[in-house]
């Protein structure tokens, strides 16, 4: 490492227990579970076990607040202030609040400073200005009547995040359900609970009431599950693995909750020969490696157009040696660990699989260093549609590349996948960029770009991928009920 390169400070620890109405309060079994520094594998801290007890407490304040008020029946423009001032007090400490993230989850701290937390503001305040925006219409239907509609808080939100933005989906996550005057209980990631805990602490100061609020850290079976099958809760919404969303949509069906889920991916990021190979390189390079290749969205299954493939692969494979791994505290840093040994055991797994189906590894393949869960980064050429590495979400920095030359041949072998999440398309052509935009079913299509995020613009899954959608006006939609009222005008 350049010794060069600022290195960022460590932060303080501040909050390890659970937030239930208000109060910090350790789990009410007094155990406690170890979150680690992926990058030293050394143990940060202890942080509360919470379990059914502690889900129980966080309901209970929740649905107290949700019935009773302030928070559900204060004056919209008043809720959105707070959510203002929420979004003030997280800036004033961005620094901060990025090097707890990076500490907690291994991310290189300059996409956690510069990529996640102007992404948590974005989403913040955009819902923020919704708050006194959520409105019904009137609907003319037959007869003397008037009928009209209002949207109103679906209540109690149960919230299930995953480890790999931990501080960006508790945003997505708190935004619209603050907005529309839910409450809300959360469970962090096991992996990554500490910044969550820090928004928590900053909520209250920013004057969000006691009960609206709570974060209860734990285990997924034991404090997740006991969430999802709370009869008090109203709405869960996860973002995790497929497999977990089927386990929560089978608990939830006792109580019938709603339910949100962004699952994963298998997104083919498609490069056309006339593309611009340079930028499409690029594309595919940051879509299958940021955060680690731990994204829902990545563009795992890269198809290249058969023509291209040796000029793309000599471009890709450039940025991909060159790519900076190493301490994730440190400015330049471009890669940091995988976020803990299960996935760095999974990933080396399908590194293996790869070689012995008979891809060919064109580059990385191997651990990086011996401290820390590093993966170098991986390609995977002359991958065929059948391989594991082609259709399992792999969630590392493994990309699989395929060729292809028919077009038509080429939408279906996309499509052929039960997930649904993501699809990119690199072409100077508007028609095949249109063609590819329809055709793909995906909830997400860019065309010469990727990973472009904003609050404004939803984010979900076809297929396997997911169950409604994320940000934008369809995200706060997820948030409320309508209620139709129909008033008869007859004297
Ligand atoms: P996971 O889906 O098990 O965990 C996500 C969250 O769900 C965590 O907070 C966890 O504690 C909770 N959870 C687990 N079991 C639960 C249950 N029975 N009831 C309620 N909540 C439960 O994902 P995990 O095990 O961390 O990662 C496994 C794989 O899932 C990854 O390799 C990756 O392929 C995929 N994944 C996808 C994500 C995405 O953003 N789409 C995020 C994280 C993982
Ligand atoms: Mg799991």
């Amino acid at each position: 490492m350049s010794t060069a390169v600022a290195t960022i400070a460590q932060p303080k620890i501040q909050h390890t227990e659970c937030f239930i109405d208000g109060q910090w309060r350790p789990a009410m079994s007094g155990r406690t579970f170890e979150t680690i520094n992926p990058a030293t594998e050394e143990v940060i801290c202890e942080v509360a076990e919470g379990d059914k007890a502690d889900i129980d407490a966080a309901v209970k304040a929740a649905r107290h607040a949700f019935d009773n008020g302030p928070w559900s029946k204060m004056d919209a423009r008043e809720r959105g202030k707070i959510m203002f001032r929420l979004a003030d007090l997280i800036e004033d400490e961005i620094d901060d609040l990025a090097a707890l993230e990076t500490l907690d989850n291994g991310k290189p701290i300059r996409e956690s400073r510069f990529a996640d937390l102007p992404l948590v503001l974005d989403c913040l305040r955009y819902y923020a200005g919704y708050a006194d925006k959520i409105h019904g219409s009137t609907i003319p239907i037959r007869g003397n009547y008037f009928t009209y509609t209002r949207r109103e808080a679906v209540g109690v939100a149960g919230q299930i995040i995953p480890w790999n933005f931990p501080m960006l989906m508790t945003a997505w996550k708190w935004g619209p359900a603050l907005a529309s005057g839910c409450t809300i209980v959360m469970k962090p990631a096991e992996q990554t609970p500490l910044s969550c805990l820090r928004l928590a602490q900053l909520a209250k100061d920013a004057g969000v009431p006691d009960g609206v609020v709570n974060v209860v850290p734990g285990y997924g079976p034991t404090a997740g599950g006991s969430l999802v099958k709370h009869p008090g809760v109203d709405k869960i919404a996860f973002t995790g693995e497929h497999r977990t969303a089927q386990i929560i949509m089978r608990d939830a069906a006792e109580s019938l909750k709603r339910l949100t889920f962004e699952l994963g991916g298998k997104s083919p990021n498609v490069v056309l020969a006339d593309a611009n190979l340079e930028k499409a390189a690029q594309g595919a390079y940051v879509g299958l490696f940021l955060n680690q290749g731990q994204c829902c969205c990545a563009g795992s299954r890269v198809f290249v157009e058969k023509r291209a493939h040796d000029e793309f692969m000599d471009k890709l494979t450039k940025l991909t040696k060159n790519r900076k791994l190493g301490n994730p505290f440190s400015m330049d840093t471009e890669q940091g660990p995988q976020i803990d040994r299960a996935q760095f055991d999974k990933i080396m797994k399908y590194i293996e699989l790869g070689n012995i189906d008979g891809a060919k590894c064109v580059s990385g393949g191997e651990r990086f260093g011996d401290t820390g869960y590093f993966v170098q980064p991986t390609v995977f050429d002359g991958v065929t549609d059948s391989m594991a590495i082609a259709q399992d979400e792999i969630f590392g920095p493994v990309m699989s590349v395929l060729t292809f030359e028919d077009w038509d041949d080429l939408i279906q072998r996309a499509n052929n996948t039960f997930y649904g999440l993501a699809a990119a398309v690199w072409t100077r052509d508007i028609t095949r960029a249109h063609d590819f935009a329809r055709r793909v079913r995906a909830g997400t299509v860019w065309v010469n770009c990727y990973d472009v995020f904003d609050a404004a613009a939803p984010f979900g899954g076809f297929k396997m991928s997911g169950h409604g959608r994320e940000l934008g006006e369809e995200g706060l939609k997820a948030y409320t009920e309508s209620k139709t009222v129909t008033i008869s005008l007859d004297a």
